[in-house]
């Protein structure tokens, strides 16, 4: 079967790579020519674990194309994938301008050719309920018949960054929302091989279906800045939050995972789409008010270490080098949009400091955002040299068991403000750190 893949970026790329691997004929288009360049040289344009190779193999194979051109990877596929942008608009919605703008051009480009009898259009991008029927209403306008020459599914994407080739490869479940029972058939098929071990491919609505995703997120998002107070909570009342959170989870009601605290949620998916439901609900004449709540959460928390670092040094962090581990949004990505890490490097810069980062993966991408306003060093130990503290903001796992003697001898003095938990307090108050994270207070 035929594939294409509209948009390679964390979602698309990984998709298309997946299908290719389990053998299907996959054609990915995007509009950046560079990233294309790349792509056809067989290299990820993305850090993500895993897939360097998949994309090389499949290359190199001959069952993964890209190209510039929309009509190629549109033409003689079967099955065509929208992994386009959904940023949010100026009033929080979701822009949708990437999704429509591909669907009008997609009209013309199927009109005119009946190589291919029927398609599936498939939107895995977040969008807003209704969104499907809107892509179906652009492509009639286009010259081609629903339900006769194509229809549109929406298959909401769960992957996470980081793990997202494991995530794609083994899915909990796939949902599919659709109301065609060919449509379905055969997406059913495509993803047969992907839930081998019995994981459920969920059928239902366009509507459900794209509500499943914001509800998703908007649930997973909840519960971060949930333990987020709870955290804060401890501090003030001398509790520890990782004790708390182990009795917590043990809960099968609750589980144990996502319960974390730290320096905000952040990323390309939450905080956008939490905003995006947010609005679909005002729109709907719907106040979510817990929605309203996580994103105040979030905001606090985000700025929560940043504070933190200013208020120890007495208000004002003019002369000072901050040492900073970690930039990405979370570990094992590259990825900086939305990165905790980022709002934590502009508390300290708003308050003079000077900035010293290190991140393993996600230096390239900070560049654009920061350019020569911090400085990047080549490893973890290098920035601390003669900086007055280390803040930690992403938890790779090359941070959590450093040189701590070592990190003594480069530090002005023995201070660590830890926003992902790493340390043990009482460990660090014993060797003699002064050491502050979050939720736990040094008892
Ligand atoms: N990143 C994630 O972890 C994740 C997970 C689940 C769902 N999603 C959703 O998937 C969608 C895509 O997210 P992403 O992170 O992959 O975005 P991304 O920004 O990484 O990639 C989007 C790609 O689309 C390309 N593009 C833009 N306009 C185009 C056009 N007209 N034709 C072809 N290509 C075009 C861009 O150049 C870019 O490469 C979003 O709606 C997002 O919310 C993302």
């Amino acid at each position: 079967m035929k594939i294409g893949i509209v948009g390679t970026g964390y979602v698309g790329l990984v998709t298309g790579t997946c299908f290719a691997e389990m053998g299907y004929d996959v054609t990915c288009v995007d509009i950046d020519e560079k990233k294309v360049a790349i792509l056809k040289a067989g290299q990820s344009t993305i850090f993500e674990p895993g897939l360097d190779h998949l994309v090389a193999r499949n290359v190199k194979e001959g069952r993964l194309h890209f190209t510039t051109d929309l009509s190629e990877a549109a033409k003689n596929c079967v099955v065509l994938f929208l992994a386009l942008p959904t940023p949010p608009g100026e009033d929080g919605s979701a822009d949708l301008s990437y999704v429509e703008g591909v669907a009008a051009e997609l009209g013309p480009i199927w009109s005119g050719n009946d190589a291919v009898e029927y398609r599936v259009v498939v939107n895995k991008s977040t969008v807003p309920v209704g969104t499907a029927v809107r892509i179906r209403e652009l492509l009639e306008q286009g010259g081609v018949k629903a339900g006769i020459d194509f229809d549109v599914v929406s298959n909401p994407e769960f992957l996470r960054e980081g793990s997202a080739v494991d995530d794609f490869m083994k899915p909990e479940r796939v949902v599919i929302g659709t109301s065609s029972e060919r449509a379905a058939e055969i997406m059913e098929t495509l993803y047969e091989p992907f839930v081998v071990q019995g994981n459920p491919v969920v059928i239902m609505d366009e509507s459900s279906s794209e509500m499943t995703k914001y509800a998703s997120n908007a649930f997973l998002a909840t519960k971060i800045s949930f333990m987020n107070e709870v955290a804060n909570l401890c501090e003030r009342l001398g509790a520890n939050v990782d004790q708390v959170r182990h009795g917590m989870g043990l809960d099968s009601r609750i589980g144990n995972l996502f319960l974390y605290p730290g320096i905000g949620f952040g990323g390309s998916c939450f905080p956008k789409d939490v905003l995006a439901l947010q609005n679909t609900a005002r729109a709907s004449d719907y106040d979510f008010k817990i929605l309203n709540a996580v994103l105040e959460v979030n905001d606090i928390q985000r700025s929560l270490l940043a504070g933190r670092i200013v208020d120890h040094f007495g208000g004002s962090l003019a002369g000072k080098k901050i040492a900073i581990w970690g930039l990405a949004f979370k570990a094992q990505t590259d990825d900086v949009r939305e990165s905790p890490a980022h709002s934590v490097i502009n508390g300290l810069l708003a308050a003079g400091a000077e900035v010293h980062a290190f991140d393993p993966e996600a230096m390239e991408t900070s560049k654009h955002v920061f350019g020569d306003s911090i400085f990047y060093g080549a490893d973890k130990y290098e920035i601390l040299r003669d900086a007055d503290a280390l803040a930690i903001c992403t938890e790779w796992r090359e941070f959590r068991r450093p040189d701590f003697d070592h990190i003594k001898t480069l530090l002005k003095s023995p201070v660590i403000f830890d926003g992902r938990n790493l340390y043990r307090p009482d460990k660090m108050k014993e060797f003699g750190w002064e050491y502050s994270s979050i939720g736990r207070p040094v008892k």
